[in-house]
């Protein structure tokens, strides 16, 4: 949610900060802007909508530029202020000689701004960001000290933010500093680099210190000063990013998205990797940092986690209960936070998020440290602020996710949750011998199974073509399906903006049947030899009878099916309990071709962004 570069160096500085924008644009796209120091003077361009709008401002006004030394830009998702030009970053003081730019919400910004118009400041935006700037100017006017100016200034900021700050009096230095929202500093040799994500850097650097909360880091191009609040100097580890540029290239696909969703069977395939040797042998999870003798008496877990990783985590609980057979509560992060929980040091509290920043999350997960419960954290972002709150980590492995709705993130959350219930079943001793050599035969099996649906999209795609004109849909399934339905619907309504829901079948009769005629399609997943096929093919034949048009996605060879459903989208053979890591695979090739069809913005849909670092 919105993303920072600070750039000082040898490089063409409207250059770099413009790549490492276009890095996070899946991070935020309302607005863009940059502040430029150039000749002695703060300049400051701006554009509304996505970055190639700032792109061709900046060309448009080359006259105005000769050769920037430094720079700071910013890619815009709006919390305070609609998406406007006076409300994109950066922001500048009254004399317009300080810039900012900044992440997070600033929860006193009023009584801040209040004060600050009483002492002569010129607002001229809605923003809380532009308090920031203002702030930060009038304690340079008194300090006469940037990196003090701006030590005092956070000191007085109450919320989340990471902020970076150029003054044309002190040229050629850029100040960084954060407090729950992420920040870094790119190390780089004759150059260095602020961001707010590790992406907006790796063209040129793979080296970084991770600022922690309360610090302030002052860089120039030959300098990385880190100091805490109180400006006690720190030395931080610079550490090596484990990815390379091209991670952030389409190749050759027409959206990230199909890539992200391409790219599942060789994620699960390095996630089993190194976890399962043989089926004979138990699993390897050393990222659980607990002992046996803890874990053998383990007797809650609360999973927290929201959107796309929020169903993952709903498969989890299925998975743990039925291979443990340890009860497990499963929450929005955005609940948990507001109520009083029973969460107490017995309880195993884990957190799922592909980003590893989202705001609710991360605040949910320092509720439950609090209460001295083991945190563990599965993430596909092991350098993320959450990951380091962990006491367990299980890093996901799928990659940087660049397309805003979740896919490869999602597959690889589901295999860590497998891995996770079969190591918990190993411990307790829960599972039979032969279950379990028949469950990792079969998880092995899935990355091909996965290749043969995406090798076979043309019935999904003609699916697709079939339904993209319908404005609703129900997807319903039962038991640990249930997931697959909402997150089948999610990745449409995010990508499509198309009104879907999940529904669990069972309850379609309570209510939402009321709702099915010829305009509202009914996906069933139905997975044979499981204990749900019969029922929700009597829910199916129910909808029918309301006139609905149906879909089934199923691994079932039936001929019958034909004559219930409109559409069959056949699936490989799969026991019930694995089915979530393949059914989900056409689910969001369905929605992808239906937002192809209408011609949509896959990969940066409307209102979203990739990290929601506020709550
Ligand atoms: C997924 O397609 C969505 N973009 C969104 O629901 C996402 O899963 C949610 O915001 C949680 O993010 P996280 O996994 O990074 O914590």
């Amino acid at each position: 949610m919105c993303g920072i570069v600070g750039y000082v160096g040898h490089r063409n500085v409207v250059d770099v900060i413009f790549k490492g924008l276009t890095n996070l644009e899946y991070r935020g796209y309302d607005s863009a802007g940059m502040a430029l120091l150039d000749q002695n003077e703060i300049k400051v361009f701006k554009s509304l909508g996505k970055l190639i709008n700032l792109k061709n401002v900046l060309s448009e006004s080359s006259a105005q530029l000769t050769a920037p030394t430094s720079g700071i830009g910013h890619i815009r998702w709006a919390t305070h202020g609609s998406p406007s030009l006076e409300n994109a970053h950066p922001h500048t003081c009254t004399c317009g000689k300080l810039a900012v730019v900044h992440n997070g919400i600033i929860e006193n910004y009023k009584e801040l701004r209040e004060e600050l118009i009483k002492k002569g400041c010129k607002f001229r935006s809605q923003t809380d960001t532009e308090t920031i700037a203002h702030l930060v100017a009038h304690e340079y006017e008194n300090a006469k000290d940037l990196e003090i100016a701006v030590r005092n200034a956070v000191k007085k900021l109450q919320g989340a933010y990471a902020i970076c700050v150029m003054h044309q009096n002190v040229p050629d230095v850029i100040i960084g500093a954060r407090k729950n929202a992420p920040m870094l500093v790119g190390v780089g040799e004759g150059e260095n680099f602020i961001a707010s994500d590790t992406p907006a850097i790796i063209e040129y650097t793979k080296k970084t210190i991770y600022l922690d909360d309360n610090e302030i880091a002052v860089v120039t191009k030959n300098s990385i000063k880190i100091t805490d609040i109180h400006g006690a100097v720190i030395n931080k580890k610079v550490e090596t990013l484990p990815w390379e540029p091209v991670a952030l290239s389409k190749l050759g696909y027409k959206h990230f998205m199909l890539k992200e969703i391409h790219e599942q069977p060789d994620i699960i395939r390095n996630i089993l990797n190194g976890k399962i040797y043989d089926i004979d042998s138990p699993v390897v999870l050393n990222e659980v940092k607990i002992d046996k003798d803890t874990l053998k008496k383990l007797n809650k877990i609360q999973i927290i986690a929201c959107g796309t990783s929020l169903h993952a985590a709903m498969v989890g609980k299925y998975l743990i209960e039925d291979f443990a057979g340890i009860s497990v509560d499963v929450e929005p992060s955005s609940e948990y936070i507001y109520r009083k929980t029973t969460t107490d040091s017995s309880t195993l509290v884990i957190g799922v998020s592909q980003s590893g920043e989202t705001a609710d999350t991360i605040t949910a997960i320092k509720q439950a440290k609090e209460k001295n419960s083991h945190v563990l954290i599965i993430t596909n972002r092991p350098d993320s602020y959450m990951a380091r709150l962990a006491d367990s980590l299980i890093p996901v492995n799928a990659g940087i996710e660049v397309s805003v709705a979740a896919t490869k993130s999602y597959i690889a959350q589901l295999i860590s949750f497998y891995l996770l219930a079969l190591h918990l079943g190993e411990i307790k001793g829960t599972l039979s011998g032969d279950f379990l050599k028949n469950i990792k035969h079969e998880l092995i099996q899935l990355p091909t199974k996965i290749e043969e649906i995406l090798s076979n999209a043309s019935s999904i795609k003609e699916c697709a073509r079939i339904f993209s004109s319908f404005k609703n849909f129900i997807y319903i399934a039962r038991g640990i399906n249930l997931a697959t339905a909402y997150e089948g619907a999610l990745k449409l309504k995010e990508i499509s903006y198309i009104n879907a829901t999940g529904y669990p079948a069972g309850e379609l009769k309570h209510g939402p049947i009321a709702m099915l005629d010829e305009t509202m399609p009914v996906l069933s997943i139905l997975i044979p030899g499981g204990i749900t096929y019969d029922k929700i093919l009597s829910n199916s034949e129910e909808a029918k009878a309301r006139n609905a048009k149906l879909i089934a996605l199923t691994s079932s060879d039936d001929e019958n099916l034909k004559a219930l459903f409109d559409v069959v989208l056949k699936i490989p053979h799969v026991c019930e309990i694995l089915s979530p890591a393949i059914c989900c695979v056409p689910l969001q090739l369905l929605a992808y071709y239906i937002a192809e069809f209408l011609g949509k913005d896959v990969d940066q849909p409307r209102n979203l962004a990739k990290s929601v670092t506020v709550e």
